[in-house]
């Protein structure tokens, strides 16, 4: 597909579901007996795939109408044995948190996923699992899925201190926690996305969080709650409303509103930062639903300047960097993105593929250790193809580049956008983006 230099954008849209809430919001379905009614869910691939893996582990799992869906779970200790393998296609988040869901229960399970997600490594979950009394009876090398695994008849509650910056590692352990008698607790350096923790206090289990050194939290919870059903209202993810954001700050005279986008504030990254470049973007009806902080969104055509975007901002827009890269671009100036080694086992090598697409487009640009850093001119000169790697982020970042770039930008494959955003081309076409 190629995106072509196009008129200003306009209009006002909202974009799917947040997918982190989203396969959460069907896990703790499968957890509490009960009805569960979801609304917004994101019906992208990755959590159709968490939808079905809930089914073969013992809920009934049902759309009634456009993101409308509801779930009859099993309870916390009470899933099915599953006949055949889980499949989560392009899904870190799924397999992962899964693994902690199914990973002190009394029952064998093989986790399994599409090229990219056979490449990822799976050892940060399994290691803190293990603990529980979890057995890996088989892995690929290197800890790679296809992985079986065997849950203990009788889970030991953790205290975990995760080597990672990650959320997923974090709600793998607090998930296995849920089967465990006594307190689980997990501490992390730096503060990742607090879904499960939200979602936990919802569902009625007691969560404790507290600050833990500059940046870091600790969270305790009292395992072997019974869960209570509890609506969940799936907010606009904030990591897909980033393309059209970007799309609109680096297209001259752009007007774009973009409305109930999630800003949760270990989500808002991206936000601080474009603002931080000189962004024209305000911040509109701000509002509490479900929990979650929610806003609209207006951003205008802008003109961007460099900045250096600090290594402790990353877990808080740790998706949003290839589409800042793009930004970058545009901007005049250096901007320095520290500390992004996480990106290196995201959906594809994301630093690598990033930084090849800049290439190939024409965007000076230069890694250093864990940093990226874009010399910005206030265009691209763009091309292509770029290589996409099966990442829907680096395919949808680099759609959004050509709107603006002086020639088209051609991506080599545009499939998997449909794990996250299935209505993204149609969106942005709505918006008066050329897309081919
Ligand atoms: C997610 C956490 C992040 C993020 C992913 C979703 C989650 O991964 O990249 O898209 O829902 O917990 P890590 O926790 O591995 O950084």
């Amino acid at each position: 597909m190629t995106s072509r230099r196009s008129g200003a954008l306009a209009g006002t849209l909202t974009v799917p579901g947040d997918k982190s809430i989203s396969h959460r919001a069907l896990m703790f379905g499968l957890m509490t007996v009960g009805e569960t009614k979801i609304t917004g869910l994101l019906e992208g691939e990755d959590v159709l795939n968490t939808a079905k893996v809930c089914r073969q582990l013992g809920a009934k799992v049902e759309r009634t109408g456009p993101g409308a869906w509801t779930v009859h779970g099993v309870g916390v200790g009470g899933l099915h044995q599953p006949a055949e393998p889980l499949d989560f296609g392009n899904s870190g988040t799924g397999a992962r948190l899964m693994m902690g869901v199914v990973g002190a229960n009394p029952i064998r399970a093989t986790f399994d996923g599409d090229a990219s997600l056979r490449k990822r490594p799976m050892r940060r979950a399994l290691d803190p699992l293990e603990l529980f009394g979890l057995t890996v009876v088989a892995q690929a090398e290197g800890g790679r899925l296809p992985i079986t695994i065997e849950g203990p008849k009788n889970a030991i509650p953790v205290t975990y201190a995760s080597p990672v910056a990650s959320a997923q590692v974090k709600s793998a352990v607090l998930l296995a926690g849920l089967n465990a008698p006594g307190v689980t607790t997990v501490i992390e350096k730096e503060a990742t996305r607090d879904h499960t923790e939200r979602m936990l206090i919802h569902f009625g289990a007691d969560v404790t969080v507290t600050p833990e050194g500059e940046h870091g939290r600790r969270i305790a919870l009292v395992g072997q709650p019974e869960l209570k059903p509890a609506p969940v209202v799936v907010p606009a993810d904030p990591s897909s409303a980033a393309f059209p954001l970007v799309a609109a700050a680096i297209v001259p005279g752009s007007d774009v509103t973009i409305t109930g986008v999630m800003m949760n504030p270990l989500r808002t990254g991206l936000l601080t930062t474009l603002i931080e470049m000189g962004a024209d973007i305000q911040t509109l009806n701000a509002r509490v639903e479900s929990g979650e902080d929610v806003a609209d969104l207006r951003v205008r055509g802008s003109k961007l300047h460099g900045v250096d975007v600090p290594a402790h901002r990353a877990p808080s827009m740790i998706d949003e960097y290839p589409v800042l890269a793009v930004a970058a671009a545009f901007a005049i100036g250096t901007t320095r993105m520290r500390g992004l080694h996480e990106l290196r086992v995201k959906e594809s090598d994301r630093l690598a593929a990033v930084a090849a697409g800049l290439a190939v487009t024409g965007v000076d640009h230069v890694i250093e250790g864990d940093d990226l850093i874009v010399r910005g001119t206030g265009r691209a000169p763009g091309g292509g193809p770029v290589e996409t790697h099966m990442d829907h982020r680096i395919a949808m970042s680099f759609l959004v580049m050509g709107l603006a770039a002086d020639n088209p930008v051609t991506v080599d494959d545009t499939t998997f956008i449909a794990t996250s955003f299935p209505d993204f081309i149609p969106l942005m076409r709505r918006l008066g983006g050329e897309l081919s």
